[in-house]
This record gives structure tokens, sequence and C-alpha cells, in this order.
């Protein structure tokens, strides 16, 4: 079968965007909390996410501009006004209130009031972790990386999770029961997915002793 190539400086970014979202699946959701500077709470989805390392532990998501003025998330003004937020996890119980809260409400809008997810107080930060999320970190900003300031462009956020809080039914021996979380993952367009299908394949081994931290164990 011959491929399709494409040279990604000739068509315009939002092409760009449909080819990420479609092959870079399923992603991961950070279900992002934060607070303004004027103590208004905001809660929002956001599938450009993932962990990076566990020495600090971090993780880093990426709002973009904003297509329909051109403006800055309101993530990322409040993470830039307090050095602060919250990754919840989204389970399917609660997946259509998620997506609630990536309507574009204006900055003094409430998103936990509009989906009726319930703020809950954090251990260490400002920003509050969403109760229903059976598994929440709490993020201190440890580095901007701007990518581009005009649509299409966006800054990477990425945090160190100085507390972990995981629903007791989800936790056994330090690891997270994948069966009790029920994440669910972004694909293209508008559609999701749940992780039911999944299979195992042991880590090869060689002669080489495996790495500090990579054992999958
Ligand atoms: C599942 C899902 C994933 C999303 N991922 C991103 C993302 O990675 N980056 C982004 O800028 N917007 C993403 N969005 C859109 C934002 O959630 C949306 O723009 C939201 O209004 C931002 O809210 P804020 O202005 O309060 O920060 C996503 C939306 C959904 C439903």
């Amino acid at each position: 079968m011959n491929k399709i190539s494409i040279n990604t400086k000739e068509i315009p970014f939002q092409d760009r965007y449909k080819l990420l979202i479609g092959s870079i699946v399923p992603r991961p959701i950070g279900f992002i909390s934060t607070i303004s500077k004027d103590g208004i709470y905001n809660l929002a989805p956001f599938s450009f996410f993932n962990g990076v390392c566990s020495e600090p532990m971090t993780v880093l998501f990426c709002p973009v501009i904003r297509g329909s003025d051109g403006q800055e998330k309101d993530t990322l003004k409040n993470i830039k006004a307090i050095k602060e937020f919250v990754v919840n996890i989204v389970s399917e119980e609660f997946a259509e209130k998620m997506n609630q809260c990536s309507a574009e409400y204006p900055p003094d809008v409430d998103e936990f009031k509009e989906s009726g997810l319930t703020p809950e107080k954090s251990k260490v930060v400002k920003p509050p972790l969403v109760k229903e999320a059976k598994v929440n970190m709490e993020c201190k900003l440890i580095q901007l990386v701007e990518i581009g300031n005009k649509p299409g462009g966006g800054t990477v956020v990425i945090g160190e999770v100085v507390y972990f809080h995981a629903r007791e039914d989800v936790y056994q021996d330090g690891k997270i029961i994948l069966s009790k979380l029920k994440p669910i993952g972004r694909l293209g367009g508008t559609e999701y997915c749940r992780v039911t299908d999944n299979f195992s394949l042991p880590r090869p081994q060689i002669k080489a002793q495996m790495p500090v931290g990579e054992n999958p164990k």
C-alpha cells in the first residue's frame, strides 16, 4: 500500500491538528482545576497531557491559544497567576460532566457549578480537587514552555505532583487498579474510549540490567 506523505509546512494548522488528534490515540485526559487571582474556580479537560518523570514526580499538559479570539485559555491565565493546579483523572461515571467543562465559559464562570461537579479542599495547593475523581494530583508549577503565541500555538505547562490522592477502592499495594478507575481516553473528533481491551506483553529479558524505574512490575 502506498503512503500519503504531507509536508506539514504546506498545510494549515487546523489540518495538522486533525492529523495529530487522529494519530496520537488514545490520549489520556488531564482534567485541570485552577483558581483565578480573584478566587474563582476553573475546571477544564486537556488531552495534550501526560506524565513526565517520577523524580521529581511531574506531569505536563498544553493549553493552546483559543481559536475564537486568539487569547490564552483561563486555565493558563490562572496558572500564571497562582502557579498551582490540580490534575483530576476522568472516570467514565462523570465523562459527560467533564465534557460540559470544555465549553468556552467566560473567566468569571465556575465550571464546578456549571457541571455539577464538587470542589473539595486540597491538602497543600489553592485550587480544589474534583471530589468525584478517583485520582487527584496536587501540582506546583515548575516551568512554562511557550511553543507559539498565535492560534495553533500553545504553552506547555510542567508541574510537580506534590500530593497524590487515590480513592481507597482504586488503590492497592501502591498501585492503581484499572478496572476500578475506569478512565476514559480521547480519540479524534468527539470520540472517546474505555480501557477495557488490554493485553499484556512481558518485557524481554536481556543480559544488561534493567535501569532502575523501568521494571514494569
Ligand atoms: C476531552 C477534551 C480534551 C481537550 N484537550 C485540550 C487540550 O489538550 N488543549 C487545549 O487547549 N484544549 C483542549 N480541550 C478544550 C478545552 O477544554 C476548552 O478550550 C476549555 O474551554 C478551556 O477552558 P479554560 O478557558 O477555562 O481553560 C479539550 C476538550 C476536551 C473535551
